[in-house]
């Protein structure tokens, strides 16, 4: 059985108000997608395409207009106590803003250990040598656990928040643009860790990004969404090319290698 199971998901919202007419917005349209453990999923799309919207439904933050999104063969939207609790073990998402997600008076500890304290039986010891250990794991120090969320840079500060939707050991991690801001060899390097954890312990990850290079690196199967529909879901494969006009711009975004010509001539130049 998939771990998740998106079935005919569409969704819509309100728009207009005061001054406006009211209406609707098509955000998502019959929408089947299936996740397995082990595997990491790349959700690629324009601006507006429903990327984010379909992750909310898929961790059950929202309900879907229509459809359903089922975990263990139940319906995400009719969990309730243990089963819940269960789901919300299994599911993290991480978003790009990093600083949002942490209290700016509370030490970089404190929010790592936040859902150890919900969601696991760990004493405050123990809650504190796991949180050391996932900071460890994302390429921190123990010293950074009691610095506050002002005090580290931007790519520390997501790192930091990468280990924070792990602590709880997740079985799908949804990451929303959660690598943007960082720099390449930064990506890679996460990238890195995150793929042994899949291989090691079948953690599935869904890598939400507008870069075909972290889709080629990272996942083993690519999803396109355009204006709300699954436009391409196929395997990764080394040339990674689309058959869709979207998939198509996406690789057209690529910068091209610069021409070896240019670069012989500049270094003969310095020399
Ligand atoms: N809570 C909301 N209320 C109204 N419209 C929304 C809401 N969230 C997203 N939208 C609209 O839904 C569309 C898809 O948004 P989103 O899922 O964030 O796209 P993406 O992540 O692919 O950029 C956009 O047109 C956006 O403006
Ligand atoms: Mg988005």
């Amino acid at each position: 059985m998939s771990l998740l199971h998106a079935h005919q998901l569409s969704h819509r919202y309100r728009t207009g108000g005061l001054l406006r007419k009211r209406g609707w917005l098509q955000v998502l349209d019959s929408i089947d997608l299936q996740l397995q453990a082990g595997e990491s999923v790349g959700l690629l799309g324009g601006s507006g395409s429903g990327k984010s919207t379909l992750a909310r439904l898929l961790l059950g933050l929202e309900t879907p207009s229509q459809g359903q999104v089922s975990f263990a063969g139940q319906a995400v939207s009719q969990l309730r106590g243990e089963q819940a609790r269960a789901f919300q073990r299994t599911v993290q998402l991480v978003f790009q803003d990093a600083p949002g997600a942490f209290n700016p008076q509370r030490s970089i500890a404190w929010s790592i250990a936040e859902p150890l304290r919900h969601l696991s039986d760990l004493d405050e010891t123990a809650r504190h040598r796991r949180t050391v250990e996932l900071l460890e794991q994302m390429g921190l120090d123990a010293e950074h656990a009691e610095r506050l969320p002002q005090q580290l840079s931007g790519g520390q500060l997501q790192r930091a928040n990468i280990a924070r939707a792990l602590a709880i050991s997740p079985k799908l991690v949804v990451l929303d643009e959660a690598l943007s801001n960082l720099d390449r060899v930064l990506q890679l390097q996460l990238l890195q860790l995150l793929d042994a954890l899949r291989r090691d312990h079948g953690t599935a990850f869904v890598l939400i990004t507008h870069d075909l290079t972290l889709v080629r690196y990272f996942c083993q199967r690519v999803v396109v969404l355009d204006a709300g529909s699954i436009v391409e879901d196929r395997t990764v494969s080394g040339d990674l090319s689309f058959e869709h006009p979207t998939g198509r711009q996406l690789q057209a975004a690529v910068l091209p290698e610069r021409p070896t010509k240019t670069c012989a001539r500049v270094s003969t130049s310095l020399a």
